[in-house]
């Protein structure tokens, strides 16, 4: 089955709405004038709340390719559960995306496997496409205990998740010791966690379903290093932090077929 990449940019705490659709702005015309075919490689920014709108309404009215979506998602529906944001208000304004369990909130917010399991049901409820982030640190590294600890996450993550709904999740494999560090993983250490994760989708649901679900590597992609992530077989994207907030690096990246060429 051919699976369609997905290149995503997490733009963590950074950018006001503003900054935000110059940015997205920025980045469709660097595609546009580079021919991006989105239906060969899809394309999306997650952009703090605060910016969701305003992108929104910048991508309906110039009916923009590129896709968004949220960093994170309540796992309560609604009520008194101050500061949180619901699914179905990202849904509201468009959300394709939302990232669930990113190590940055399993670390500073003490997100449980449960928790991350609560939101990803919560983004399938409300018809929005969650990216289960998951990824040893690098104690857990040099024990070279990272395939077990990352498909435990993933047993977590997708604990009472009907097949009809882990079809379309996408799974991203984030070292904790490659983010924002520039200590990029090797193809093939990608490659190793990636396909174990592919490995267990089977296990959990059936091979056809694992064949279709996107896998996405995640710490210090740059574009420099995107092709050589690209060709191994079970990696099916990137989720980009730092280097997606430069439209130009990051539409570098979105085009790393056009960098394959000579691998
Ligand atoms: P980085 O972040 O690309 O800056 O390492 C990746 C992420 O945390 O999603």
């Amino acid at each position: 089955m051919a699976r369609t990449p997905l290149i995503a940019g997490n733009w963590k705490l950074n950018l006001d709405h503003l900054e935000a659709t110059h940015t997205v702005q920025k980045l469709a015309w660097l595609l546009r004038d580079a021919k991006h075919d989105f239906a060969d490689v899809e394309v999306a920014i997650l952009p703090s709340f605060t910016s969701l709108r305003s992108v929104q309404t910048l991508v309906d009215a110039d009916r923009l390719e590129v896709k968004y979506g949220a960093q994170d998602i309540s796992a309560h529906v609604s009520g008194a559960y101050t500061g949180e944001v619901a699914g179905s208000q990202l849904a509201k304004l468009g959300c394709d995306f939302v990232a669930v369990g990113h190590s940055e909130r399993r670390q500073y917010h003490a997100e449980t496997d449960e928790v991350v399991a609560s939101k990803t049901k919560a983004a399938f409820d409300n018809g929005i496409i969650p990216i289960v982030c998951v990824g040893e640190g690098l104690d857990i590294r040099k024990a070279g205990d990272q395939v077990s600890y990352t498909l435990a996450q993933v047993d977590g993550a997708l604990a009472g998740l009907p097949a009809d709904r882990a079809k379309d999740v996408v799974i991203a494999y984030e070292p904790v010791w490659a983010i924002g560090t520039g200590e990029v993983a090797t193809p093939a250490d990608a490659q190793e966690v990636c396909g174990a994760i592919r490995g267990r989708l089977a296990e959990l649901y059936d091979a056809e379903l694992a064949d279709g679900v996107r896998v996405l590597y995640g710490g210090s992609v740059k574009s420099s290093s995107i092709a050589q992530l690209m060709a191994e077989p079970d990696v099916d994207g990137a989720l980009v932090g730092g280097a997606s907030l430069d439209p130009e690096e990051f539409a570098k990246i979105a085009r790393f077929r056009a960098h394959q060429v000579g691998l």
